[in-house]
């Protein structure tokens, strides 16, 4: 009879043991869910902008995106983005730099073209690619995982066994935006106006050429 009322209390005491474990488990859960339903609402969507595209061009502006990619024209401050040819890249009819390649090469040297859209260096001459709602010219036919792609790894066109993007676009720290910061950024450029300039292809070290 003893042994009966001790395995009847060990009964008993397990299952308030985990009935108490249940009720914990019940209250936290609430809990936690107000938490995260607050932080939703807390958040900006857009990163406070009215909309996606707007929150893209902000990133564009002040991620410096408009330096190398939009050519420049003279104003009383010296060069200013030309707007009229905003995103456009290097312009396909600007004449390159007449400079001596061999000794930029072999010093380490960069040299920027007038529009900064040129960039001359150790790994040959680059142009700041077109980067416009443009189908053929742009990357208006662009899907968005191409467009991230591009910028996460470096590579040219979105395309995995693609090229390496060359200096001196940022990707390294381009890249490291959020999927959303990135995914407004390209709704941004996927918004602009076309402009259908083919920039010209790069081209590789003269010193690399003649060995
Ligand atoms: C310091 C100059 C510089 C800045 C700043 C810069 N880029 Fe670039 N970008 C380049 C150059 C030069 C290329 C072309 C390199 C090549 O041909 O490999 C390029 C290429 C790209 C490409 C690849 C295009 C293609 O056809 O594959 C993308 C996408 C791009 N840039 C996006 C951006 C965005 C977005 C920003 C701003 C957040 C930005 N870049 C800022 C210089 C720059």
């Amino acid at each position: 009879m003893k042994k009966f009322s001790m395995i009847a209390l060990i009964i008993l005491m397990s299952f308030i043991f985990i009935f108490s474990r249940c009720k914990q488990g019940e209250a936290s859960t609430p809990e936690l869910a107000i938490d995260s339903t607050q932080t939703q609402a807390m958040l900006p969507a857009y990163g406070g902008f009215e909309n996606q595209v707007e929150w893209g061009k902000h990133i564009v502006t002040i991620g410096g995106c408009n330096d190398c990619h939009t050519p420049k024209k003279m104003g009383p401050n010296g060069p200013e983005d030309n707007l009229d040819l905003a995103l456009s890249g290097h312009p396909s009819q600007m004449p390159d730099i007449s400079i001596n390649r061999k000794e930029i090469e072999s010093k380490g040297l960069m040299v920027a073209g007038g529009s900064f859209t040129s960039f001359v260096g150790p790994w040959g001459v680059s142009y700041a690619a077109n980067l416009t709602s443009d189908s053929t010219a742009g990357i208006g036919n662009w899907t968005e995982d191409q467009f991230i792609l591009a910028v996460r790894k470096g590579k040219y066109g979105g395309v995995s066994g693609g090229r390496n993007i060359l200096p001196p676009m940022p990707w390294p720290n381009v890249g490291q935006m959020t999927d959303d910061e990135l995914k407004a950024v390209y709704a941004y450029l996927e918004s602009t106006k076309p402009i259908h300039n083919i920039v010209p292809q790069p081209q590789p070290p003269v010193m690399a050429m003649k060995k």
